[in-house]
């Protein structure tokens, strides 16, 4: 499942809220030696406040620009783990700089394992309505679909710990990107 597009410098993880980019991002990039970086965090850095705060003094549509101008920013690095938001995959621009920037590896994650996963955090906008269920049911059905198309491998985390996860996709990782050899 090689990706043409993609000269494979680094390691892309994608996936919903609550699918273990950043935790297992953080862990593989040590296990390979590559460098952190999240889409989220860039994006809180550049703006000084926090997404909560953006999504509610700025509203949706700027912070998609602002995640857009973090992927493009960290898509010039390599040797990197890059963990993106959830919603990065909703914008075609921002497919294409993901199918450029590295091997890209889905982290699929069921609506009821999202749901557990995301009911007892408050950092999600998106899901700070009465429904949050109902709202991951419908984003899930819009998204999958686009993160189908940008990823290079899908792992299915339901019923895998973060460690376990973070062993398949470093594993993934050292096979298509040739590390060590
Ligand atoms: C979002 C996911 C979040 C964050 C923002 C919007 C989304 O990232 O970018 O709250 O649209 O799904 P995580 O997937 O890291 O929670």
């Amino acid at each position: 499942m090689n990706n043409p597009e993609s000269s494979a410098r680094n390691l892309v993880l994608v996936g919903f809220m609550g699918s273990g980019k950043s935790h297992v991002g953080q862990r593989v990039a040590k296990s390979l030696g590559f460098a952190f970086a999240d889409t989220d965090d860039l994006i809180e850095e550049a703006a000084g406040k926090s997404i909560p705060k953006i999504f509610a003094e700025d509203g949706e549509d700027a912070f998609r620009e602002r995640e857009t101008a973090a992927l493009e920013q960290a898509a010039r690095g390599e040797s990197q783990v890059l963990a993106t938001g959830g919603g990065i995959v909703t914008r075609e621009r921002n497919r294409k700089i993901l199918r450029r920037a590295g091997y890209v590896i889905w982290l699929v994650a069921s609506r009821e394992t999202v749901y557990e996963r995301v009911r007892r955090n408050r950092n999600r906008p998106l899901l700070a309505n009465d429904d949050p269920e109902e709202t991951i049911r419908v984003l899930l059905e819009e998204r999958e679909p686009l993160y189908r198309e940008v990823a290079d491998l899908e792992i299915d985390t339901d019923d895998l710990t973060l460690d376990e996860t973070a062993f398949g996709v470093a594993e993934s990782a050292r096979l298509a990107l040739a590390i060590g050899t």
